[in-house]
C-alpha cells in the first residue's frame, strides 16, 4: 500500500488517538507524533492498511509491514535474540471504534494481514507487540478484559524474552515516558 495510505492518514491518526487514549495504551496522542509514526508505513511499498468504513467515515484500521522496514527500536530485539528481522512481518495496530467491536472485525484484521504477509512470500512468521503495564496501575479499569486469550486463539504466543521500549506521553503524565512492549509470534 505504501503511499496509497496518504489520503487516509488523517483519519487513521484520528482513530489511533481516540482509541489508544484508553487502557492499557493511555496515549495522549498528537498529530506530530502520528505523522512521524505513520511515515514508516507510507514509505514501505509493502505495508498494508486495512480500513473499515461506515459510509464515508473510517471507523476502524489495522496495519502491517515487513519488520525490516520498521525503525531500529522494533528490529533491535530480534537481532539481539538471534532472529533475522527479514523473516518477520510485523502488525502495527488494530483500532476499532467501540460501537463496531464484537462483530468479528478484529479477527478479520488478522486474516487480512496474515494473507498479505503470505502473498509477499518471504516471511517465516508474523508478529506484533503489546504494551505491558503493572497490574496495580491506578488507571487500570477493574473490568478490563485483556486480549491475551483472543491472541492465543489466533495462534500467537507471547515471547517474554523479546521486548522493546517505546516512549509516548500518557494521558495522566506531563511528558513522554518509556513503556515495555512484549512481542507475540506466530509461524506463517
Ligand atoms: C482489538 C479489537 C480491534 C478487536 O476487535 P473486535 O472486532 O471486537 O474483535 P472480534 O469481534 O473479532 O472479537 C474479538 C474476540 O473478543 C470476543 N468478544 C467480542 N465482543 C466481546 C465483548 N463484548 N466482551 C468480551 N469479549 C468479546 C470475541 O468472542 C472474540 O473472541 P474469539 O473470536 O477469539 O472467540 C478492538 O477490541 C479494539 O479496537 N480494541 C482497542 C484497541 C486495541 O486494544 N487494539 C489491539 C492492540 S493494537
Amino acid at each position: 500500500m505504501g503511499s496509497k495510505l496518504e489520503p487516509y492518514l488523517a483519519e487513521v491518526a484520528r482513530l489511533r488517538i481516540e482509541v489508544f487514549r484508553a487502557w492499557p495504551y493511555l496515549y495522549a496522542g498528537t498529530l506530530d507524533y502520528e505523522a512521524e509514526y505513520l511515515k514508516t508505513y507510507l514509505n514501505s511499498p509493502e505495508s498494508l492498511t486495512v480500513l473499515v468504513r461506515d459510509g464515508a467515515e473510517v471507523v476502524g484500521a489495522s496495519t502491517g509491514l515487513p519488520l525490516d522496514h520498521e525503525t531500529e527500536p522494533f528490529t533491535r530485539p530480534f537481532g539481539q535474540g538471534g532472529h533475522c528481522p527479514a523473516d518477520f512481518f510485523y502488525f502495527g495496530e488494530s483500532v476499532l471504534l467501540p460501537a463496531y467491536r464484537g462483530r468479528g472485525l478484529g479477527s478479520r484484521f488478522f486474516q487480512e494481514r496474515e494473507a498479505h504477509a503470505r502473498r509477499l512470500g518471504r516471511f517465516r512468521q508474523t508478529c506484533f507487540a503489546a504494551v505491558e503495564r503493572p497490574p496495580e496501575h491506578p488507571l487500570r479499569p477493574a473490568d478490563y478484559l485483556p486480549l491475551n486469550a483472543f491472541w492465543e486463539r489466533r495462534g500467537y504466543r507471547r515471547q517474554p524474552d523479546l521486548a522493546m521500549e517505546l516512549t509516548w506521553q500518557d494521558v495522566d503524565q506531563p511528558r513522554e515516558t518509556s513503556k515495555r512492549l512484549v512481542f507475540w509470534l506466530k509461524p506463517l
